[in-house]
């Protein structure tokens, strides 16, 4: 045998190098995956939505007329004893509609204004102008059993007028 036959060829050292590494990889995969695994199972499999119904506050807190739940896009209307819910999604594209006064003296109202392609709504909701194609929506409240606090829930649609009462 003569002295270079004992010498791999480079394509056989070339090949042995990349079989090692793929062993290497092969190990390192099947320790690592698990331990990712682990970790996400750590982290909790949930959405951070806004809750549907949520608690507005007890009803002597609101006053007379609307009061804007910023975080919820809703107003809360206290009239006399009676409590109703109107969401401010403006019912084109989804802005935040506004409250104006309009009118003066006996006659004054409000409207909902949106302020980005300009509906407006009648103070109970209806559209009248610009192009929103629909009233504003109405949402049940309820009292809440444990503490007696208005409870807003947005999975509920009410019809346009509906009201509840503390009486
Ligand atoms: Fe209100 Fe377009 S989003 S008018």
């Amino acid at each position: 045998m003569s002295h270079n036959e004992d010498k791999e060829k480079p394509d056989s050292i070339q090949r042995r190098k990349l079989i090692r590494r793929l062993g290497a990889g092969m190990v390192g995969a099947s320790l690592g995956i698990p331990v990712i695994m682990s970790a996400r199972a750590l982290v909790p499999n949930a959405l951070y939505e806004k809750p549907l119904r949520f608690k507005a506050g007890q009803p002597e807190q609101f006053t007379q007329g609307p009061t804007f739940i910023a975080d919820q896009g809703v107003f809360v209307f206290r009239e006399g004893q009676a409590f109703y819910c109107i969401g401010a999604t403006c019912t084109h594209l989804g802005c935040t509609v506004q409250i104006v006064n309009v009118g003066r003296g006996r006659t004054q109202t409000i409207e909902f204004h949106c302020p980005c392609h300009g509906s407006k709504f009648r103070a109970d909701g209806t559209n009248f102008d610009g192009p929103a194609p629909r009233p504003l929506s109405y949402f049940r409240l309820d009292f809440a059993p444990d503490d007696g606090q208005l409870v807003v829930d947005l999975s509920q649609q009410a019809e346009k007028g509906w009201r509840l009462s503390l009486t």
